[in-house]
């Protein structure tokens, strides 16, 4: 089991929200350092620790292709971890593996396999799905798992998460509260990218609130 544990006390709540964020799209980049309230959490955000972000081109987080552009090719039903690769302030290239609710487990399956609750808009042809891969439960990775029936699942190692992966990442066993939370995904130029945010909340946010007006804050800056 791979294990992606960057931990940074940086990230946990403390009274105000103070960003710092070089984020990247199509219209450039966009620098942040604004105090949201205290009635919110800090997060102090750095391109390396920023969450996949639309425009994001996903990256191998390991193995002989660590660090290139995640293809349809790679995929399989079987977990492929990436990470988000963004710009810095400069426009440099960054690959947001500062904080590890950014890493993502990507799947393809073969057509018609992938169902509701996924939210196939988000999905490349109905068949390549991409999720957070922190348990919602207490922040592990999760990792491949095989059900009874012999298909694959995921599997978190912790306490015994089980999602489905076919099926929006729910929970099909142990204790995780969420599923996984879905990134909506392109193919472009062969290269896999995100198009948003993750549609529900990852791990390490307090509330839905909380994850719902970092998304905003972040799309006033890049609007
Ligand atoms: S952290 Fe995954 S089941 Fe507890």
């Amino acid at each position: 089991m791979t294990r992606y544990k960057r931990e940074d006390p940086e990230l946990t709540r403390r009274k105000f929200i103070n960003v710092a964020l070089g984020a990247s799209a199509a219209v450039g980049t966009v620098s942040l350092l604004s105090t949201l309230g205290g009635a919110n959490p800090v997060f102090r955000l750095t391109p390396k620790k920023a969450p996949p972000m639309p425009g994001d081109v996903l990256v191998h987080a390991a193995g002989e292709k660590a660090g290139q552009p995640v293809t349809e090719a790679d995929l399989s039903d079987q977990v492929t971890r990436a990470w988000p690769m963004g710009k810095d302030a400069t426009g440099a290239p960054v690959i947001r593996d500062g904080d590890p609710t950014s890493i993502l487990a990507i799947f393809k399956f073969p057509e018609g396999e992938l169902k509701a609750p996924t939210n196939l808009d988000a999905t490349v042809n109905g068949q390549i799905v991409a999720y957070g891969d922190r348990c919602t439960h207490a922040g592990c990775n999760v990792d491949n798992g095989t059900a009874p029936s012999g298909k694959s699942i995921m599997n978190c190692p912790c306490h015994s998460g089980q999602y489905e992966p076919r099926e929006g990442c729910k929970v099909i066993g142990g204790p995780p509260p969420a599923p996984l939370p879905q990134l909506p995904v392109k193919i472009e130029g062969g290269q896999l990218v995100a198009t948003g945010f993750f549609l529900t909340r990852p791990f390490g946010y307090p509330s839905d609130e909380e994850w719902q007006h970092y998304t905003e804050k972040v799309k006033e800056l890049l609007s």
